[in-house]
């Protein structure tokens, strides 16, 4: 069964508290939390505080994903604040993705390295082991509502053959640019979590929203 994970980036921010509140009557499965550092990409967004703050509003899990430079850096504060789910990007500055995913985990989290839609899933095969999940991007990360980038497709169908070769348990999410006629080709061609910023947040009715991008 496919998981819609709505970002909170495109939720109304001077509301975050009632759009998190309602997720969960919507349909939604995770909470998709895009922390971004003003380094790793151009835009900045929220951090640990806000986790916290949102925390006691849902029993949904919390899905970090972090654009940031030194991922390692922020494994304790979210984990104090109360994040489920936390994934790092290979491109960034943290030269010991094996270890850092390690730690995630001994935090008590799901781990998960994020890829851009420039970076090959080679670049995660050896990780995959240490990988609840992984993200490919299917946007360049930064900002929210911008248009899916068709080769993630194939992306999605090389690691599913791979994660499926090895029996291995781990999840592929997408995210960027998923509405309900790209949410159907990223199910047919394997993914198991979408998330949705824009299509759910901007949404007349965001249950029903949520509804057609599970197809
Ligand atoms: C982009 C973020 C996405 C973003 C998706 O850097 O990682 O999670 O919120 O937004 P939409 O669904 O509008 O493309
Ligand atoms: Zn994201």
């Amino acid at each position: 069964m496919i998981k819609i994970a709505p970002s909170i980036l495109s939720a109304d921010f001077a509301a975050m508290g009632k759009a998190v509140e309602a997720l969960k009557e919507q349909g939604a499965d995770w909470v998709h939390f895009d922390v971004m550092d003003g380094n790793f990409v151009p835009n900045i967004t929220f951090g640990p505080g806000m986790c916290k703050a949102i925390r006691p509003l849902t029993d949904l899990p919390i899905d970090v994903h972090l654009m940031v430079e030194h991922p390692s850096d922020w494994i304790e504060p979210f984990r104090s604040a109360g994040a489920d789910i936390l994934t790092i990007h290979v491109e960034s500055a943290e030269r010991h993705l094996h270890r850092a995913l390690q730690a995630i985990r001994a935090a008590g989290m799901k781990a998960g390295v994020v890829l851009n839609p420039a970076t090959p899933i080679c670049t995660c095969v050896h990780l995959l082991s240490e990988c609840d999940l992984v993200l490919l991007m299917s946007v360049n990360p930064g900002f929210g509502g911008q248009s899916f980038i068709p080769e993630t497709l194939s992306k999605i169908r090389a690691l599913k053959a791979e994660i499926a070769a090895r029996n291995l348990p781990t999840l592929i999410e997408i995210d960027g640019g998923v509405n309900p006629d790209t949410a159907k080709l990223c199910i047919e061609a394997g993914a198991d979590v979408l998330v949705a910023g824009s299509a759910v947040f901007k949404a007349p009715d965001p249950k029903a929203m949520i509804a057609a991008l599970r197809g």
